[in-house]
């Protein structure tokens, strides 16, 4: 199974390089030894590895029909029906298909829709402007959760040092096994590896993860927490070209309530210093822990601020033995009109649907394709760790990995994706 087709190499000026897929030309960054008329994978719009020809035709023939069929499915249901709606929301649909910007007024109003028929058409026009700026494309990334020990004691989060949990870390070999097995048995192109803030790994060790973890090809994505700005420039160096650090909240005094003793404006500091780096950067925040809606957009807004190539944001699962744990459910709805919202203000933007979004209700993941979102994560760490990396609970994750891959293709075939990451 194949979650990146491979492009043909057509053109290259300095650092960027066009790759043709069945004609469709897309950019991607070249920072490996290619030339044109190469075979290559390209995810997050980095250019990851060179395939052999053969390889890839082989590979193409499967895709080649899919391609185009696919592309049908998810144009049709792209379509935006006739749903009666208020002329001030019918009138904020149009400014965006103009082009232009929302004031923070005016997101808050749709932020606020209540009515069923109107919710649906705030979602089908984020789903129709998806399509037309990205096409069918979604990413598929595998996380492997190698550790959960973790040096801090968020108020939301189930593993947080002062929680009384059993704790596990993979070893390095370990690390690799799961990688080496998540590309060559089932085909994933892109690995996230998170993990709580550990400094057991220490930069040596992490670096060796990283170093033979790309040489099998793939985008590495890091999402480790707080570590020092050296650090990430050590693993940038050593291949990662990916890193995922959310803010948590826009809002500075709930930062600072939830996250003791961890400066806000530190963290923001870190974000930006990954995107200058290079890093493929994601970033978001949690719903749910107590802001207002205005926080919400400023949220959205702080997240777009970083030039944050894919947003990751969910809803707040409250979690037994947590400070956070009788917060209220978040419904469901409220994370889907933030995903059409934020596919408004960053159109561009790759925005996930987060494995918390999916353990508040089962739909809700095919939902959120259908409100603006476009990126996924099937969770790969090994089975004898996956249940014990509880960041919150009743985690949407477990069973078996071959049928939830079987699982997440067939429904991203369903609604017309293909899983896969073209560039940009
Ligand atoms: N509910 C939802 N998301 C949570 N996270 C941590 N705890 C929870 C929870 N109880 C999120 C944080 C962190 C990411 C890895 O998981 O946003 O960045």
């Amino acid at each position: 199974m194949c979650y990146a087709i491979p492009g043909k190499l057509v053109e290259i000026n300095d650092s960027i390089g066009v790759v043709d897929y069945f004609g469709e030309k897309r950019n991607v960054l070249i920072d490996s030894d290619v030339n044109v008329g190469d075979y290559v994978y390209a995810q997050g719009g980095v250019l990851i590895s060179k395939i052999s020809e053969e390889e890839a035709r082989e590979i193409l023939i499967y895709w080649k029909d899919k391609f185009f069929e696919l592309k049908e499915v998810d144009k049709e249901l792209a379509k935006v029906e006739d749903i009666k709606a208020s002329d001030n929301l019918l009138g904020l649909l149009q400014k965006v298909n103009l082009g232009k910007d929302l004031s923070k007024d005016e997101l808050l109003f749709l932020l606020n829709l209540k009515d069923k028929d109107e919710l649906k058409l705030l979602y089908e026009t984020a789903n129709n402007v998806r399509q037309k700026e990205h096409d069918n494309a979604c990413c598929v990334h595998g996380i492997i959760e190698f550790s959960n020990y973790c040096n801090n004691d968020c108020f939301y989060c189930g593993i947080r040092k002062s929680k009384d949990i059993q704790r596990y870390r993979m070893t390095i070999d370990e690390i690799i096994k799961a990688a080496k097995e998540a590309v060559n048995e089932h085909g994933f192109r892109a690995l996230v590896l998170q993990s709580g803030e550990d400094s057991w790994y220490d930069d040596e060790k992490l670096i060796t993860i990283v170093k033979e973890i790309r040489k099998l090809g793939v985008l590495i994505f890091l999402s480790l927490g707080s570590r020092s700005k050296e650090t990430y420039k050590k693993l940038y160096e050593a291949g990662a070209r990916a890193a995922l650090l959310r803010f948590e909240t826009s809002n500075k005094e709930l930062f600072s309530k939830l996250r003791p003793e961890k400066d806000f404006e530190e963290r923001l500091e870190l974000i930006k210093y990954l995107k200058e780096l290079g890093y493929v950067i994601a970033t978001g925040f949690i719903v749910g822990l107590g802001e207002t809606d205005d926080d919400i957009i400023n949220n959205i807004l702080l997240t777009k601020s970083f030039g944050s190539d894919m947003y990751s944001f969910g809803p707040l699962i409250p979690t037994k033995g947590t400070p956070l744990e009788k917060e209220g459910i978040v419904d469901k709805e409220k994370i889907k009109k933030i995903i059409a919202i934020t596919r408004f203000i960053d159109k561009q933007s790759k925005i996930l649907v987060t494995t918390a979004l999916e353990t508040l209700d089962k739909e809700a993941k095919k939902e959120g394709l259908l409100a603006g979102a476009n990126s996924l994560m099937i969770d790969i760490t090994p089975k004898e760790y996956i249940q014990l990396y509880s960041i919150y609970d009743n985690r949407a994750v477990g069973g078996d990995l071959t049928q939830n891959i079987k699982e997440v293709v067939e429904l991203l075939y369903s609604i017309g994706r293909a899983p896969t990451d073209l560039g940009v």
